[in-house]
């Protein structure tokens, strides 16, 4: 269950500016539920989880399975909605090299020819017992046209067909829409496996699909646990939403006071994707028509001896949001040493759980003094379930805070525009 702390961010709004923010936070839920807001028409990653389909899951489960036991690499090729979600989830929940699954690799979220001819050239290393890797591949993209996607697709795809002639078809799986786009044609020509992307489901709101299932459930992610998570969550909220309606009104009614930025952090390392999905959940669904606040990401303890300094008593310009997880699962303890040279021993038995949230809360406590409204988002503990329930609480808190803004939180008019010149300079 996702809890969200307030208090912080609170009385930096007039109670008379809070009433009628939460009143807005009320109605755009209510325009969420009811389907009558404008994108209605993109509401899917709702009715996935009113009627779950056991059948994906085990579908997802057993080719993931089976790639896990085989592959030595998988590359996820994705970029934007089509391969944050699964990364921030697989960087959260398993942030070392998993030695039951295969290495994952991130490719098609960028145009760098050096990155590719690297990675093709890595590929092709042998392992340490000079076998050859075996490697598979994902390629994620709705449109089926997305530049950085295909274009790294095209190299990828020729260097499996030259490296594996005989397996091909088994080694690439596609995820993509029902029909339309090239990628449809490449399927076709190919016979690749296929999954679909519902066509009612727009890229940022599509990681409860095969888009981040498949790559979580090949790095050996329990997806049943976390797709759930995320039902019980869609259940819970649509019961008793108080507590995502008081957020929505007070992040819109710090807007309307005009802070222009809200920093999304957490004192975990291993979250630091999840704030990036974040960033762009957020940033593409309400930045637009001069609106909207930038999300920008920060690592604690890490950027505090980077970013500490402005956040403390630059420009008042930022809200913060802290992405905290409750409970630890590691017991790991400041050990005490005998000489104590290094003056530590005052920390001496204490977890480094303890010690980083004692870290947390005296930030928080600071950058408020310092007139920045923070806010605390909490997991309970850091599991695939608590990690499904985030990823819905925060679909619906982005559709609710955007229409607070008078925005449609399911489009991205703004980022075809630097397509369109980017085409004309490369003369498409
Ligand atoms: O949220 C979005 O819609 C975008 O970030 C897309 O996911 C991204 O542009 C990739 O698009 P596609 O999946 O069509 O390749």
């Amino acid at each position: 269950m996702i809890d969200v702390d307030v208090s912080r961010a609170e009385k930096f709004l007039s109670e008379e500016n809070l009433h009628q923010a939460k009143v807005t936070a009320a109605d755009a839920l209510k325009t969420v539920r009811q389907q009558n807001g404008e994108g209605a028409e993109w509401l899917g990653w709702r009715s996935l989880l009113d009627d779950p389909n056991d059948a994906i899951l085990e579908q997802l489960d057993r080719l993931g399975t089976a790639i896990r036991e085989e592959a030595d690499v998988f590359l996820v090729c994705g970029i934007g909605g089509s391969y944050l979600g699964a990364r921030a989830v697989i960087e959260a929940l398993s942030p070392f090299f998993n030695q039951e699954a295969p290495e994952i690799i991130y490719v098609g979220h960028h145009m760098s020819g050096g990155y590719l001819q690297e990675l093709i050239e890595y590929l092709d290393t042998p392992k340490v017992d000079g076998e050859p890797k075996s490697v598979y591949c994902n390629v994620i993209s709705k449109s089926g046209t997305t530049l950085e996607t295909a274009l790294s697709f095209r190299k990828i795809r020729n260097w499996m067909g030259n490296t594996y002639p005989d397996s091909l078809q088994q080694r690439i799986i596609c995820t993509t829409s029902s029909e339309g786009g090239a990628l449809n044609k490449l399927i076709d020509e190919y016979d690749f496996q296929k999954f679909v992307i519902p066509d009612d489901v727009g890229g940022r709101f599509s990681v409860l699909t095969p888009v981040g299932l498949f790559p979580m459930a090949v790095a050996g992610i329990d997806i049943r646990s976390l797709f759930y998570g995320a039902v019980t969550e869609y259940e819970k909220l649509e019961n008793e939403a108080e507590i995502l309606i008081n957020y929505a009104a007070v992040k819109y009614a710090l807007y309307q006071k005009g802070k222009q930025m809200d920093v999304l952090t957490s004192f975990e390392p291993e979250l630091s994707g999840l704030c990036g999905w974040l960033q762009q959940l957020l940033g593409e669904s309400e930045g637009k028509k001069q609106k909207g606040m930038l999300p920008v990401t920060a690592s604690y303890s890490t950027d505090l001896h980077s970013l500490g300094q402005f956040m403390q008593d630059g420009s008042r310009t930022m809200m913060e949001t802290f992405i905290t997880v409750q409970k630890s699962d590691t017991s790991f303890t400041v050990e005490e040493t005998e000489s104590n040279n290094d003056e530590l021993n005052y920390l001496a038995g204490k977890s480094f759980h303890d010690i980083n949230s004692k870290a947390r809360k005296g930030t928080i406590s600071a950058h408020t003094e310092g007139g920045v409204p923070c806010i605390s988002v909490n997991i309970e503990v850091l599991n695939a379930s608590q990690v499904g329930a985030f990823i819905y609480f925060y679909e619906l808190f982005t559709a609710v805070y955007c229409y607070c803004l008078g925005v449609n939180p399911f489009t991205q008019p703004g980022v075809e525009n630097y397509k369109k010149r980017m085409y004309k300079l490369l003369d498409k």
